[in-house]
């Protein structure tokens, strides 16, 4: 299993407030070498079975439909402990509580446009890698 890789989307809400510049020059700043990206949109469909883990919860259509909302980015990143360092990057998930300085503090509005994803494991970030990219779209 890759430990050096993570997965991240910018969120549909970050897109259509420009910050796609921004973000990507901050990650890259932090030292995360991009190895694979794309700009896209998921239907509601391949947005619910991207966060499908998420299907119980009581904000599960409220993702989805946000998530489906508008054009993303997506990217796979590689840098030494990628996952918890871009979690710290990302700062939490509802941006009122994200640390100054974090990319969530800077860029979100609200816990459900909250700018950017990063994969919680080693494993996830595989699996949602792999949702997006092929391996001639990686280097
Ligand atoms: P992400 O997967 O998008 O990187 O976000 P995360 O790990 O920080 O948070 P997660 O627990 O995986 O939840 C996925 C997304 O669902 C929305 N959410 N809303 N209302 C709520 O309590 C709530 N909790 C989560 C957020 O938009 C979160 O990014
Ligand atoms: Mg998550």
């Amino acid at each position: 299993m890759e430990t050096n890789r993570t997965f991240t989307m910018i969120k549909p809400d970050a897109v259509a407030n420009g910050h796609i510049g921004a973000i990507l020059d901050k990650i890259t700043k932090s030292g995360f070498k991009i190895v694979a990206l794309k700009y896209t949109a998921l239907s509601p469909q391949k947005a619910g079975e991207f966060y499908s883990v998420h299907k119980e919860r009581p904000f599960y259509n409220a993702l989805v439909e946000f998530m489906s909302s508008g054009p993303i980015v997506a990217a796979i990143l590689e840098k030494d402990n990628a996952i918890e360092d871009f979690r710290k990057l990302i700062g939490a998930t509802d941006p009122s509580k994200a640390e100054p300085g974090t990319i969530r503090n800077m860029f979100a509005k609200s816990i459900d446009a909250n700018a950017v994803h990063g994969s919680d494991s080693d494993e996830n970030a595989q699996i949602e890698g792999n949702f997006f990219f092929s391996a001639f779209e990686r280097f």
